[in-house]
């Protein structure tokens, strides 16, 4: 399975601070946003990702993240000229996508809790048709909402109802299979001029290929597209790694712990985020598996 990452947009919300900046390069508390998004991607087993952003941002999210080899992935780059819809993603990625199913996740949504990978993985082995990811909301009304039956199979999707027939909000993180590519082709723009995913998402439905797996209490999904939900998601952040000493949606953490990389690639990138927290975590997780493995090169 590809991923991609759509982390382009206007973020208008967000104004002042994304009249010049990336809004998914903004920080939350200890990284930067697209940290998190890419964290899920990695967690469901992907490693080939296309970072979607505006050409005007699209160098520093290339400065930031490389080729993806620092970390054991392939990371790609494509421009999407202006905000035409997140639906636009499959078409700007119809050729890096190729004959493969995708995952799409969208650059300002966080997902986070006990788990996640396994649940991740168990969706991103073989998807057929679409399948979603539901967060039961208080205020269902701002959000897509998705209406299933006993068994997850999606009934209706609904965008912004002013009377939702449930609280399962649609969060930001969506996998296809090869289809999407011809579906995405297939439908028109929105009156807002954009390729809305709700018309995808409606298009699976009608073919009775939809799926939403409602990610349950316990579960925390946030987005970080306003001033009070990016301090939020920051503080959330903050609460957490202080209280538990850990981090959530350290990427090179993630990689070593799956593999990707070993446990002297992950000492050397904490060596060069030295002066940080951060690069101090990343050399202590490696120093603890050099003590159980003697033979590293800092042991
Ligand atoms: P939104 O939050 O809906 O839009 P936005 O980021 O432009 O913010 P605002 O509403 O404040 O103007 O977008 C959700 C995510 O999808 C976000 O990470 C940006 C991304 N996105 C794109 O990359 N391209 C697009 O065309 C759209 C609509 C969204």
């Amino acid at each position: 399975m590809k991923g991609i990452v759509l982390a382009g947009g206007t973020g208008s919300r967000l104004y002042p601070l994304t009249r010049a900046l990336s809004k998914q390069l903004l920080p939350v508390y200890d990284k930067p946003m697209i940290y998190y998004p890419l964290s899920v991607l990695m967690l469901g087993g992907i490693k080939d990702i296309l970072v979607i952003s505006s050409p005007d941002h699209l160098e520093q999210f290339r400065r930031l993240l490389g080729d993806g080899s620092r970390l054991g992935l392939n990371i790609d780059y494509a421009a999407q000229q202006r905000p035409g819809g997140i639906a636009e993603a499959f078409l700007i990625g119809a050729d890096f996508i190729g004959q493969d199913q995708v995952s799409l996740v969208l650059g300002d949504n966080i997902f986070h809790g006990m788990g996640f990978s396994h649940l991740l993985r168990s969706h991103t082995r073989d998807v057929d048709g679409c399948v979603l990811f539901g967060y039961a909301v208080t205020d269902p009304e701002r959000y897509g909402v998705g209406e299933v039956d006993a068994s997850g199979k999606l009934l209706s999707v609904e965008e912004k109802p002013t009377a939702p027939r449930s609280n399962l909000a649609i969060t930001g993180l969506y996998l296809y299979d090869n289809d999407v590519i011809e579906v995405a082709r297939g439908i028109r723009s929105s009156a807002r001029g954009e390729l809305e995913i709700t018309d995808v998402n409606r298009a699976y439905l009608a073919e009775g290929r939809a799926r939403l797996v409602d990610l349950g209490r316990g579960f925390t999904w946030l987005d970080a597209g306003t001033h009070d939900s990016l301090m939020h998601a920051g503080q959330y952040v903050q609460v957490l790694e202080k209280r538990q000493g850990v981090r959530i949606a350290c990427l090179e953490e993630i990689a070593f712990r799956m593999g990707l990389i070993d446990a002297d690639d992950c000492y050397l990138r904490g060596v060069e985020l030295a002066g940080s927290g951060y690069g101090e975590y990343l050399m202590s997780i490696a120093a603890e598996a050099a003590v159980r493995s003697p033979g590293c090169a800092y042991s």
